[in-house]
């Protein structure tokens, strides 16, 4: 083989970028490791630690083949000469910038492990998602080695999504490669450069400054995240004004100027990118003295969190201000469909806020139980789990749909609405389901930004 790639962090993006990476580039050889050893045994094993579609044909026909997990770090950075660091970076919880700026420890934590195991000169690929300039402080650290070694600094963000990470890895919409403009970074960019190009046509690689590279992943995101809350936003309005929020996301997107992805109105945003890459984007401007631009951004997590307690109050006014001992089936615990993870999921923050209410609780999800009951682990309150979702809605008062899971709409709701407690309510925080069926077997459908059915007269509500 003629090059030994190393990643460091093997989770939701090390794992599926290098597997997709080692599938690619045969003449590579890719070892992927992490301190977690649980998470090693699991990439190891049938069952991956993540789930997400696609990703275990392409870990079985690379694995031990040139795709290795291993948590053997050292031996790891000993062999490689490109090292992709892609350990998490989440918001720092103390000290100085807590509850915004980026806890870059474990990035430090690398930087040092690669200074210490290094023997020969290293290309260093920041592919965690980082404070723009951090590659500054990382190659200081890097070049206070003793040992006379070179440190080439990459940035190589990560675009890809969650629940659509392997074909998001296999056709980008780009690749990003920021470097520093010296011989050294050039050469560095290239050969970086060279192993994307085994399937990246080379028109979707964009080559650019360190800086750039890593601003713009940041910005990204605060711009996806922006569409979200400009277009939840919006939903408040069309339900005060009997504006349907699916005609006017469809009006607006085919504008091309504005496009269509990303105006889907729903509980808010979740996953562990964007609340944590924003805050960071609002730290970022108030370092450097921009206020005005750290509010506006700050503005997209406000909105974020008002759209969760939107919904919470519209299911308490509609279900008699109360759902004290009622039983609510939540359909849906993942921040998304197609994923497993729940990290920053709206999902908790309406449990949590409807177990204050002292309501039942019910949670079905097709991949995310597993860490529903992490989250969940410390609340106190009757709360049951459930693969099956007739189970989970048997004897509900209330349905309450947190994740666009496809799987939900072909579930039989006349079967449903038989099993549970009348009237029975849908909460639809996603818009996935035919609420005009779901009126017309006896439901009261409650959707976000659109017009509610209800059976129940002025009176009643
Ligand atoms: P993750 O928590 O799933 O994985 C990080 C892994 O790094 C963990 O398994 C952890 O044990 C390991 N780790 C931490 N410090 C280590 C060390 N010193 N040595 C060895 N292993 C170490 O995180 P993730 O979701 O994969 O995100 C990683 C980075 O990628 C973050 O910066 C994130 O912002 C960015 N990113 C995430 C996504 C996404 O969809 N999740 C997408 C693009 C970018
Ligand atoms: C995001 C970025 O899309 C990806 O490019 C980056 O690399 C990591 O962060 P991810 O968080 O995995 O990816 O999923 P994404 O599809 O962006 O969804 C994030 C959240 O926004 C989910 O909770 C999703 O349900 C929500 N969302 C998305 C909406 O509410 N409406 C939309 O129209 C789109």
């Amino acid at each position: 083989m003629k090059k030994t790639i190393l990643c460091i962090g093997a989770g939701y993006v090390g794992g599926p970028t290098m597997a997709v990476m080692a599938d690619n580039c045969p003449d590579y050889k890719v070892i992927v490791v992490d301190m977690n050893e649980e998470r090693i045994n699991a990439w190891n094993s049938d069952e991956l630690p993540i789930y997400e579609p696609g990703l275990d044909e392409v870990v079985k026909r690379a694995r031990n083949r040139n795709l290795f997990f291993s948590t053997d770090i050292i031996a790891g950075i000993k062999e490689a000469s490109i090292i992709f660091v892609s350990v998490n970076t989440p918001t720092k919880t103390f000290g100085a910038g807590a509850g915004k700026a980026a806890d870059l420890q474990f990035w430090e934590k690398t930087a040092r492990d690669i200074i210490e195991h290094s023997k020969h000169d290293k290309i260093v690929v920041e592919k965690s998602t980082l404070p723009v300039r951090t590659a500054e402080a990382m190659r200081r650290i890097l070049q206070s080695n003793t040992k006379n070694l070179n440190f080439d600094i990459i940035s190589n963000p990560e675009f890809m999504a969650e629940g659509t990470a392997v074909t998001d890895l296999q056709t980008p919409d780009r690749v990003l490669i920021g470097a520093l403009e010296t011989v050294s970074g050039q050469k560095a960019m290239q050969r970086i450069k060279d192993i994307y190009l085994h399937w990246v046509p080379e028109e979707k690689i964009k080559t650019t400054n360190l800086w750039s590279s890593e601003l713009s992943k940041l910005v990204s995101n605060a711009m996806l995240a922006q569409r979200i809350s400009s277009v939840n936003s919006i939903s408040a309005l069309c339900e005060k004004t009997d504006a349907n929020i699916l005609e006017v996301s469809a009006a607006m997107g085919m504008d091309s100027r504005i496009g269509a992805k990303f105006l889907r109105a729903g509980i808010g945003f979740g996953g562990s990118c964007f609340k944590k890459d924003i805050l960071n984007l609002v730290y970022l401007c108030e370092f450097y003295g921009l206020p005005e631009v750290a509010a506006y951004w700050e503005q997209v997590v406000k909105i974020n969190e008002y759209q969760a307690t939107r919904f919470v109050s519209k299911i308490l006014n509609n279900m008699f201000n109360s759902v004290a001992s009622k039983k609510i089936a939540i359909f849906g615990f993942a921040f998304k469909a197609d994923t497993g993870d729940t990290r920053e999921s709206p999902a908790i923050t309406v449990s949590k806020m409807l177990l204050e209410e002292r309501a039942t609780l019910a949670i079905h999800d097709p991949e995310a139980l597993k860490n529903a009951k992490l989250d969940l682990a410390d609340e106190t309150g009757d709360i049951s789990y459930h693969c099956d979702p007739y189970k989970a809605a048997k004897g509900a008062h209330a349905i309450v749909v947190l994740t666009d899971w496809k799987q939900f709409q072909g579930y039989d709701y006349e079967r449903i609405f038989k099993s549970m407690e009348k009237p029975a309510f849908i909460f639809d925080g996603r818009n996935i389901l035919d609420h005009k069926k779901l009126f017309k077997l006896g439901f009261n459908v409650f959707p976000l930004g659109q017009r509610e059915y209800s059976h129940l007269t002025e009176i009643e509500k």
